[in-house]
């Protein structure tokens, strides 16, 4: 007798579903709840995701073909309700991934600082850009995974939380996260707003403010999809009941003057003592207005908080209670390499992408999944935007424990100044361009 299978049949075929797209049709409701939930069991190869993610990518979504997908990027896993469990309003943020953004390291114990939890649900490095978690990791003995009680008594006891998302959480999102980061298919507005939401959503905060960033170091190079990115994950965060709003932020050079894990940490401890770029205190404090509005504090002194070392504080409550050390020195790289100006002039250009480019290649950033990053490699910036330089002066200095990376890092960052005789070009540089609510 010939033997049953008990294999259950599958209600679509994946090859199907990648032809669907890559032939630039919409991929209906129940196909997206499979694709979605087949990948998340394994029944959806890896192969064949990145062969979807790549026909998305060229082939894009209809607005609510990008609704189905968030929604069933959601149901992957489980739903928080942050608002059931605590005493006091939650705001997030997210930003869409920039070369030198570590504005979440002081801009969560900032917020907290004012009585409004944060829970920061963050990621790993994207691509050439940095992952908060990785950062945080460069400070001796912090841990990035909580358990959902952990987490919640966190928020209640120090107010802000930077931890991974649990594997509960999104999980299609997690593992689609890391395919995408190595398949060449992260800059895809679809792709990026239901990655951002579907664990903005899950997480169940209050209020959330996006940081979407345009410019060379952005995913969203152009201003116009920028904005398309920005509407688009406004709309599904209003529609799943989150008081959503996005600030629009330049990324065409790096923010303040590290890229790379410690580097990061140190920067934004500056920030937190009262001083740090400018660049990045702007950002700091206009998101974290943002997200105190958004929790229904408006008269708040946001600044007095940095500078009176309230939210050092927070920040300090916050590492220990995930086992780091604050006072701990940071990992320093082995090896340091300069790199010199070419010519005589004031910067009046910095281009982010190389400069992300250099950090990732010095080992700050991972080009295979689960590879570990250097906690001290990256860049320095000696010289940016508005800064007069003479031929010889060091622009840059490069950091790595590898001293082979540093050809190829050299390679990126080759012409990421632009130095011009006449610096009157330079002008002031705008952070904040625009407010999408
Ligand atoms: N951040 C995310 O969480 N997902 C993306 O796709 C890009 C940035």
């Amino acid at each position: 007798m010939a033997q049953q299978s008990t294999t259950p049949v599958e209600r679509f075929d994946a090859v199907d579903v990648i032809h669907t797209k890559r032939d630039g049709g919409r991929l209906s409701d129940d196909q997206i709840d499979w694709v979605i939930d087949a990948y998340t069991r394994g029944v959806v190869a890896e192969e064949q995701m990145a062969a979807l993610a790549m026909a998305i990518f060229l082939r894009g979504m209809e607005r609510d073909e990008i609704v189905r997908w968030t929604q069933a990027m959601i149901a992957s896993g489980e739903r928080m309700d942050f608002s059931a469990a605590l005493s006091r309003p939650t705001s997030d943020k997210h930003s869409t991934g920039g070369v030198g953004d570590k504005i979440t390291l002081p801009l969560a114990p900032l917020v907290a600082s004012f009585g409004v939890a944060v829970p920061q649900l963050s990621g790993r490095g994207l691509g050439h850009t940095g992952g908060t978690l990785d950062k945080l990791e460069a400070i001796p003995g912090w841990r990035a995974d909580l358990t959902n009680e952990e987490m919640i008594a966190q928020l209640e006891s120090v107010g802000a939380v930077i931890c991974a998302a649990g594997s509960g959480l999104a999980p299609a999102d997690k593992k689609l996260y890391a395919l995408r980061d190595v398949t060449g298919t992260v800059e895809a507005i679809p792709l990026i707003a239901s990655s951002i939401m579907s664990k903005k959503i899950a997480e169940g905060t209050d209020a959330l403010v996006l940081d979407v960033k345009t410019g060379a170091g952005a995913f969203m190079r152009d201003e116009k999809d920028a904005r398309e990115l920005a509407a688009t994950m406004v709309q599904l965060g209003k529609d799943a009941g989150v008081n959503t709003v996005a600030l629009l932020t330049d990324m065409s050079a790096p923010l303040g003057l590290t890229v790379g894990n410690a580097l990061e940490v140190r920067e934004s401890v500056e920030v937190l003592a009262g001083g740090g770029p400018k660049d990045v205190v702007e950002l700091t404090v206009a998101l974290a207005r943002e997200m105190l509005a958004a929790a229904g504090k408006t008269d708040v002194d946001v600044e007095a908080a940095l500078a009176d070392g309230r939210a050092m504080d927070t920040w300090k409550a916050m590492i220990s209670a995930q086992g780091g050390d604050p006072d701990a020195e940071l990992p320093v790289a082995k090896h340091t390499q300069e790199v010199c100006a070419e010519a005589d002039g004031v910067v009046t250009g910095l281009d982010a992408m190389k400069v992300g480019v250099a950090g990732w290649r010095l080992g700050a950033g991972r080009s295979r999944p689960g590879e570990a990053v250097q906690a001290g490699a990256g860049v320095e910036l000696m010289k940016t935007i508005g800064d007069e330089v003479r031929a010889g002066d060091v622009v840059a200095v490069l950091h790595t424990d590898t001293p082979e990376r540093f050809d190829r890092s050299v390679e990126s960052i080759d012409g990421a100044w632009t130095i011009e005789k006449d610096g009157a070009s330079a002008g002031e540089r705008t952070i904040v361009l625009d407010r999408i609510s």
